[in-house]
């Protein structure tokens, strides 16, 4: 009963749908291949939170990016997830409470934000529906 279901066929590369997951926003992004390419050039290493697109995402969908919508720093809900907002300075999403900017992996690159938006728990039951939760 607390699971949410999002079916993923309809979103386009470099859009994003907002879903709700347990009375939270929730992110559900097709990444472009620009995208793809410059969440994997990032070393891993260098990040706050050191996290590779693939650990965010699931084997064969790595173009489905699943995140909360809920900045880690005190839980603002970022820009970037609707047509024309604005990404951030690292093409993802960004806080406005207190600018924290999150890349195209939804990781935390720069501001106070501690961690990465958080991953939920989710599956594939098909190849275009996931279920969180
Ligand atoms: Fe997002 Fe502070 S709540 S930067």
């Amino acid at each position: 009963a607390s699971s949410t279901e999002v079916d993923v066929s309809g979103i386009e590369p470099g859009q994003a749908i907002k879903a709700v997951f347990r009375k939270q926003p929730l992110f559900v992004k097709r990444l472009t291949p620009a995208e793809i390419q410059a969440a994997n050039a990032t070393a891993t290493g260098s990040l706050r939170d050191p996290q590779s697109l693939a650990d965010r995402t699931k084997e064969g969908h790595e173009d489905i990016l699943v995140t909360m919508g809920v900045c880690t720093h005190l839980g603002c809900v970022p820009l970037g997830a609707a047509e024309g907002e604005v990404k951030g300075e690292f093409g993802g999403y960004f806080c406005p409470c207190h600018g924290s900017h999150y890349d195209t992996a939804g990781r935390i690159r720069k501001g106070p934000a501690p961690s990465n938006l958080e991953v939920p728990e989710y599956e594939f039951t098909s190849d275009t529906v996931i279920q969180v939760g």
